[in-house]
């Protein structure tokens, strides 16, 4: 565990492994300690990064010292940032030292990183590979507020990592419900959670025909977070909560089954993200819905060419169990607008397409409002999540025509991750501005591991 604690005083006595500071002589603290090296700061530290071991001079064993030229150059400050995360132990970063208002990104950055790059799935290990570590931050100035907006980042992104890499056997539907009802911790959040009765009740029978084979019971999970006087003009993040992906009757190869743990990585990010929202206290008024269940065999499973009837009351053929993300979003985002919502943004762990068109790189993004999604790109480009337009149109929508009902849930073998948007749209009203996510590929890294993709572009917006 890495954490990151404001301390209210500092000096360069205090008790302490490592000294984290620039060589900005502007700064009271940088001057006491050019007097403790007798002046020769500037020569000692040309280097983006130098480390001094202070000889007794100090408490700490080594003072840290970035070059605050450096900072000003990209790949350099990249390098600081790699350096900085990975000290050990207990370190104190001196922030009134980066004072400059170009910093403010830089800071923010750091402090995510600090959480982010020391992030490790590790609690099934007995031998964990990373030492406990806390970042003490000291700043005066209102700078300090760049450090936090950086560890909510950080630590709400960890959050939604820690739900992806969590197996389903110790995070099925119920266990998601219960950690998302912990959100009421912090102010102005409210959860629901509805249960098989209530959910049956409003006849999410495309939500309920993926349950039908499980075992455990769906939660159906309502977080609203109330930033406004008024709850008006609400914001919905729908996330898919597949809990585990086995494919139904229309089952996967053993192969396509690994890592299907994570196909909630989208309900992650919309927990990560209200939680944020929550946390910076912004003035906004945003729900997080997801419909969770395992899609999985058992008594009652459906089988491909059963007919199900959403809530919305279009019949859709089954043609694959495994296209079930779009029946549970199906009834999440006719919820999410039933419940109040003119904007809805839905994130899924949708297509194996999706991840053969953009691989690990970029999420792509579906839309019915250019001008809706632009605020979603300008949000991606600040904090640095890459996203692509992906089209949705007329054609795409004849591939999921049927002969039987109104829609089928697969529009065959090209194009899947359009069909699988253009199956969503289905269920958003004319006057609902909607974007939908398909982060397929971008919830984890190549080489497996959650990233918490979108938990810092979705508070970006309202920011
Ligand atoms: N959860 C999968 C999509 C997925 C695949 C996510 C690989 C991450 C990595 C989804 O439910 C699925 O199975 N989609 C099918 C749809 C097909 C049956 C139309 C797919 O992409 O193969
Ligand atoms: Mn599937
Ligand atoms: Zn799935």
């Amino acid at each position: 565990m890495t954490n990151i604690k404001e301390q209210k005083t500092f000096s360069l006595l205090d008790e302490i492994n490592d000294i984290v500071i620039t060589n900005n002589l502007n700064d009271l603290i940088v001057k006491e300690l050019n007097n403790l090296l007798d002046n020769k700061l500037k020569e000692l530290t040309t280097e983006p990064f130098t480390t001094i071991y202070m000889l007794g001079k100090t408490k700490a064993k080594r003072v840290v010292i970035i070059n605050f030229e450096a900072l000003n150059d990209d790949k350099k400050s990249k390098k600081i940032i790699k350096g900085i995360t990975s000290l050990k132990g207990k370190s104190c970063l001196v922030i009134d030292s980066f004072e400059n208002e170009k910093h403010l990104e830089f800071i923010q950055e750091l402090s995510e990183k600090i959480l982010t790059d020391n992030y490790q799935f590790d609690k099934f290990k007995a031998k964990k590979e990373k030492e406990e570590k806390t970042f003490f931050y000291y700043s005066e100035k209102a700078i300090g507020e760049a450090v936090k907006k950086g560890y909510v980042y950080g630590e709400c992104m960890n959050h939604a990592r820690e739900l992806v890499d969590t197996p389903y056997n110790y995070l099925n539907a119920a266990d998601l419900a219960d950690y998302a009802k912990e959100l009421e911790r912090f102010e102005n959040i409210k959860v629901t959670i509805y249960n098989k009765e209530e959910i049956e009740d409003m006849k999410m029978g495309a939500y309920l025909g993926v349950n039908k084979g499980s075992f455990d019971e769906p939660k159906l999970i309502l977080v609203k977070y109330q930033g406004k006087a008024n709850f008006d003009d609400p914001t919905a993040l729908v996330g898919k909560g597949v809990m585990y992906d086995s494919g139904g009757y229309s089952l996967k190869s053993s192969q396509g089954m690994q890592g299907m743990k994570g196909d909630m990585a989208g309900s992650a990010a919309v927990l990560g993200a209200i939680e944020a929202i929550a946390r910076l206290k912004l003035k906004a008024n945003v729900m997080a819905i997801v419909a969770a269940t395992d899609n999985r065999i058992g008594d009652g499973a459906i089988v491909p060419d059963d007919i199900l009837t959403a809530a919305s009351g279009k019949t859709i053929e089954i043609i694959s169990t495994d296209a079930e993300g779009r029946l549970t979003l199906a009834d999440a985002v006719w919820f999410a607008q039933k419940e109040g919502a003119k904007k809805v943004i839905d994130t899924a762990t949708l297509t194996g397409a999706m991840v053969s068109a953009l691989g690990h790189e970029f999420t792509g993004a579906f839309t019915n409002d250019k001008k809706f999604l632009k605020t979603l790109m300008d949000a991606s480009f600040k904090t640095n999540e890459k996203v692509w337009e992906m089209p949705i149109s007329s054609g795409y929508r004849k591939l999921i025509e049927s002969k039987v009902a109104d829609i089928k849930n697969t529009g065959g073998r090209l194009a899947g991750a359009s069909t699988a948007a253009a199956f969503i749209e289905e269920f958003i009203n004319k006057e609902t501005k909607w974007i939908h996510l398909d982060i397929a590929g971008t919830a984890e890294e190549e080489k497996g591991g959650a990233t918490g993709v979108m938990v810092k572009t979705f508070a970006e917006i309202f920011y």
